[in-house]
């Protein structure tokens, strides 16, 4: 049982329509109803639900945010990109940048670097997502990959007030898999001294479930968690939220 203020936020990544939305009523309800428990809930549709999600969530405690921009700050000739201050513009509170998908397409930490400054600017909050993968963890080189994508991606940002930090171990997202709970621990432990003082907060993402979440919110130094595949099921992110207070 948890006390503390946790975040749930859901990553849609590239699903999910209009008619998606009509979902959503059964979560507007659940936090309304929820008085006591202390938690934030951020849905990051893709860009072209936005502006409906934002409108629809307008008068709940729900917020919106994105899951990309493009790195300009300013507008420019780049078709088919979208920019920090645009997505900001349509609702969006929050921007997830770095996620590993994006990375795997060669998204580099200079850029996400760029793209965290232009979202700052803009005046969005960021969910920067750092991990390792499969092949970094089995050759002990977890620390030292999360040392580098925070000290690369957050160059040159002073205030650190406005991000939220979301460890992602690249091998556990969608597999079904999540780290033992003790690697875990270290890791969290690990991203939080890098920051010293003013850690930020620190969410986990990766196969976060109904069923993992009993082991899961035993870590007391979680913030909460990024939920990408049992995000887009009203019900089974409910479930996720009632058992992290449970
Ligand atoms: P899954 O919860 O589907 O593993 O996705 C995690 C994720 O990538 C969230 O950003």
């Amino acid at each position: 049982m948890t006390n503390k203020y946790m975040y749930f936020i859901a990553n849609w990544k590239m699903f999910g329509n209009l008619r998606t939305l009509n979902s959503l009523d059964s979560v507007i309800k659940f936090s309304n109803s929820s008085k006591k428990n202390k938690f934030k809930i951020i849905y990051c549709p893709p860009n072209t639900l936005i502006r409906p999600l934002s409108k629809r969530l307008k008068k709940t405690k729900l917020l919106v945010g994105a899951q990309n921009c493009h790195h300009n700050e300013n507008y420019g000739a780049f078709t088919g990109s979208v920019n920090a201050k645009m997505l900001k513009d349509v609702g969006a509170k929050y921007i997830i940048l770095g996620h590993s998908e994006n990375r795997q397409s060669g998204e580099t930490d200079k850029l996400i670097n760029l793209k965290i400054k232009s979202a700052i600017k803009a005046g969005l909050k960021i969910i920067l997502c750092i991990g390792e993968t499969l092949n970094e963890k089995r050759k002990n080189k977890t620390n030292q990959v999360l040392a580098k994508q925070i000290k690369n991606c957050l160059k040159s940002i002073n205030k650190k007030s406005d991000i939220v930090i979301a460890y992602e171990p690249v091998w556990s997202i969608g597999t079904g898999l999540i780290p033992k709970l003790d690697n875990l621990s270290k890791s969290i432990s690990f991203i939080k001294n890098k920051f010293g003082k003013k850690s930020p907060k620190i969410l986990y993402g990766g196969s976060v479930n109904g069923n993992n979440i009993a082991q899961l919110k035993d870590i007391n130094s979680l913030d909460g968690f990024l939920v990408g595949g049992a995000s887009q099921n009203s019900k089974k992110f409910i479930d996720i939220i009632k058992k992290t207070f449970n």
